[in-house]
C-alpha cells in the first residue's frame, strides 16, 4: 500500500521549528477568538431574526414545539419526548452509493484473491464463528469473522435499527448519510487518473447538497461513516503520485463530518474504532468475557501480530519483530504475512494475545491499527510507539490519562539511535501496576465493540451508541453557535497540527 505520502510530509512539517511556532501562535490566536465568540451576547443578527440559519434553527426548534401545544419549555419537552435532541434523518441516496457496492462485492477485493461478499453477512459483523469451532479460546456465541471495511455496513444497519429516527427531516438533529466511502472508493485508489478517483465524491456532495434539509445548517448537522482511514479522501494535490481522492477537500464535504477508522489532522474527521471480531449481544455476554480473561494465565510477557513491513521506512516493525524473536520466548511473534493468513482468523489472534500481558502496537501502513482493539478485547495491555496510534484518535473511547490502560514508548526515542529495549521497559513496571492497567483495559471492553443487535436487543452502551452521541453532541454545539450568531465553520474543518503533539508523561 502507499499510504505514506501524507505522513511524511507531516514530519518533513513538523522538523520546521519556525512554521511549528507560528502554527502555536496562530492556533492561541484562533482559540481567543473562538472564546470571544462563545462568550459573545446573543448577536444583532440573531437578534433581528434575519440570519437564515438562525431561522431555520428556530423553524426546526418550533416545529418540535407544535407538537405538544402549551408547553414551550426545552426542559419540559425533554421530559415528554425521550428522542428529543436525539432525532437522525436518514437520507435516502441511489443505490449506486450504497447497496450496489454490496451486489457488486465480488469485485471488491481486499486483498490478491479474496472478495468482500462473505463479511456482508449479519448486518455486516460477518459470517459467525461456529461454536464447535471456538476452540476453548473464544465464547460461543459472540465472535464473527468481521472484516475492518465492512464498518459502513454495521453503522448503516445500526441506524436503521436507531430508536430515534425520523422521516421529517425538520425534526431532526442530524443526517446521516448512507454512503460506503470506504468500499466506493477502494474500487479506483490505485487508480493512477485523479478524475477516476475523484469523480464518485463530486457526485455525492452534489447530490447530497441539492436537497432542502442541506440548507437548514448548510451541511454542518451532516454525517458519513468511512471504514477506510481518512488520508484515503485527503489528497492535498492533484499529483497522480499523491495518494487518495480529495472528497474530503470538496468545499461541500468542509461543511460535514466523517466518522472514521482513523482520523487526520483536520478537525471534521473523527476517529471510531475498528470493529473487531467480538460482538456481544447484552451485559451478560461481555460480562463473561470479561471475568474469563481478567483470569486468564498470560505466560507471555508481550505479543506482536503482523507482517514486517521493509518498505516503510518510518516505522520500527522490524525492529520489534527481531526483538521478539530475541527475546528468548518471552514474546509470542504471529506472522500475519499475507502467504498464511494467520490473522484472518479470531482464534489464532486471540489465543496469543489473551496469553500475553503486554501487545505492542507500532504504526503499520498508517498510524492505527485493528490490532489495538483485538488487544483492548483480549485484556492484553496496548503499548504504542506514536501518539497517533490510539491517544489522539479515540477521543470519545479512551481514558484521557493514557498511563492508566497503556505503554507509551515513544517512537522518537527509537531514532536516537540508543536502541529501546522492549523488554527491559515492560519488566520494570511493577505487577500491581500491570494488574491495575489491565483491569482498566478489561473495563473499556463494552464502549469499543459493535454489539451484536441482529435481534433487535441492547442493553449496553456500544462504539456506535457512543458515536452518535458524539456525532449529536458536535451538531449541537454547532447550533448553539450558529443561534449565538456566530461562526459555525470556526473549529469545524480547519487544520490542527498539534491533534498528534501528545505532551509526554
Ligand atoms: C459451546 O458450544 C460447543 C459446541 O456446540 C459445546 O460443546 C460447548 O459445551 C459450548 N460451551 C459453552 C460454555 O456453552
Ligand atoms: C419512514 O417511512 C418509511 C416508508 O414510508 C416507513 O417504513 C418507516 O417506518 C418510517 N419511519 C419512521 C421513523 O417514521
Ligand atoms: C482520466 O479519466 C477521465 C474521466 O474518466 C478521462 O476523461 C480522462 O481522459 C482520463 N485521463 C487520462 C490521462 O487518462
Ligand atoms: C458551508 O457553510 C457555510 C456557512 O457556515 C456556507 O456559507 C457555505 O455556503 C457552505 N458551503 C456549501 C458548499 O454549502
Ligand atoms: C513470516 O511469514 C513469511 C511467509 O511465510 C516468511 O517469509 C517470513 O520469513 C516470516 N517471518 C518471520 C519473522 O517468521
Amino acid at each position: 500500500m502507499l499510504t505514506i505520502g501524507p505522513y511524511v510530509r507531516l514530519l518533513k512539517n513538523r522538523r520546521n521549528c519556525v512554521s511549528y511556532l507560528l502554527q502555536w501562535v496562530l492556533a492561541s490566536l484562533a482559540l481567543c477568538i473562538l472564546v470571544a465568540s462563545l462568550n459573545r451576547p446573543v448577536s444583532k443578527n440573531a437578534e433581528k431574526g434575519l440570519d437564515p440559519f438562525v431561522k431555520n434553527y428556530q423553524n426546526a426548534i418550533n416545529s418540535h414545539k407544535s407538537k405538544t401545544p402549551g408547553m414551550p419549555d426545552m426542559k419540559i419537552e425533554a421530559e415528554y419526548d425521550p428522542c428529543w435532541g436525539r432525532y437522525i434523518y436518514i437520507r435516502d441516496l441511489p443505490s449506486k452509493f450504497n447497496t450496489d457496492l454490496l451486489h457488486n462485492c465480488q469485485s471488491l477485493t481486499r486483498g490478491a484473491d479474496d472478495n468482500m461478499c462473505p463479511y456482508i453477512d449479519n448486518m455486516g459483523l460477518g459470517p459467525k464463528v461456529r461454536d464447535d469451532f471456538v476452540d476453548g479460546v473464544l465464547s460461543n456465541g459472540s465472535w464473527f469473522r468481521t472484516n475492518q471495511f465492512m464498518l459502513e455496513v454495521i453503522f448503516h444497519n445500526r441506524l436503521k435499527m436507531y430508536e430515534c429516527l425520523t422521516n421529517d427531516s425538520s425534526m431532526s438533529s442530524a443526517v446521516f448519510i448512507p454512503y460506503y466511502a470506504g468500499l466506493d472508493i477502494s474500487q479506483v485508489l490505485w487508480n493512477p487518473n485523479i478524475s477516476v478517483r475523484d469523480e464518485a465524491g463530486y457526485d455525492l456532495v452534489r447530490w447530497v447538497s441539492s436537497r432542502p434539509e442541506w440548507r437548514r445548517m448548510w451541511g454542518r448537522d451532516h454525517f458519513f461513516v468511512a471504514g477506510r482511514i481518512a488520508w484515503d479522501f485527503r489528497r492535498q494535490t492533484d499529483e497522480s503520485s499523491d495518494w487518495g481522492s480529495k472528497m474530503m477537500f470538496l468545499p461541500e464535504s468542509r461543511n460535514m463530518t466523517m466518522l472514521s477508522v482513523e482520523s487526520s489532522v483536520w478537525n471534521n474527521d473523527l476517529a471510531v474504532p475498528y470493529p473487531t471480531y467480538f460482538h456481544p449481544s447484552d451485559v451478560y455476554d461481555a460480562r463473561q468475557w470479561q471475568d474469563r480473561i481478567r483470569n486468564q494465565e498470560r505466560p507471555y510477557l508481550f505479543a506482536f501480530a503482523g507482517a514486517p513491513r521493509p518498505e516503510l521506512r518510518f516505522t520500527i516493525r522490524g525492529e520489534i519483530i527481531q526483538q521478539c524473536l530475541d527475546s528468548g520466548g518471552k514474546c509470542k511473534l504471529l506472522n500475519c504475512s499475507s502467504l498464511t493468513n494467520n490473522c484472518d482468523n479470531p482464534v489464532n489472534v486471540m489465543k496469543v494475545f489473551q496469553r500475553s500481558v503486554f501487545c505492542l502496537q507500532p504504526r503499520g501502513d498508517s498510524y492505527t491499527r485493528r490490532s489495538t482493539f483485538d488487544s483492548i478485547i483480549a485484556g492484553c495491555i496496548p503499548v504504542f510507539f506514536h501518539s497517533g496510534t490510539a491517544y489522539a484518535q479515540y477521543l470519545w473511547y479512551l481514558p484521557r490519562n493514557y498511563n492508566k490502560y497503556s505503554v507509551y514508548i515513544p517512537f522518537q526515542d527509537a531514532k536516537k539511535g540508543d536502541k529501546i529495549m522492549i523488554q527491559e521497559r515492560l519488566l520494570k513496571i511493577p505487577s500491581q501496576r500491570v494488574v491495575e492497567m489491565r483491569e482498566e483495559v478489561i473495563k473499556m471492553i463494552p464502549r469499543i465493540v459493535y454489539a451484536n443487535r441482529l435481534d433487535g436487543r441492547g442493553d449496553f452502551e456500544d462504539a456506535f451508541d457512543i458515536a452518535m452521541k458524539g456525532v449529536l453532541e458536535r451538531v449541537e454545539r454547532v447550533r448553539r453557535v450558529i443561534r449565538e450568531g456566530g461562526d459555525p465553520s470556526v473549529g469545524f474543518s480547519e487544520q490542527n497540527h498539534f491533534k498528534f503533539d501528545f505532551p509526554l508523561p
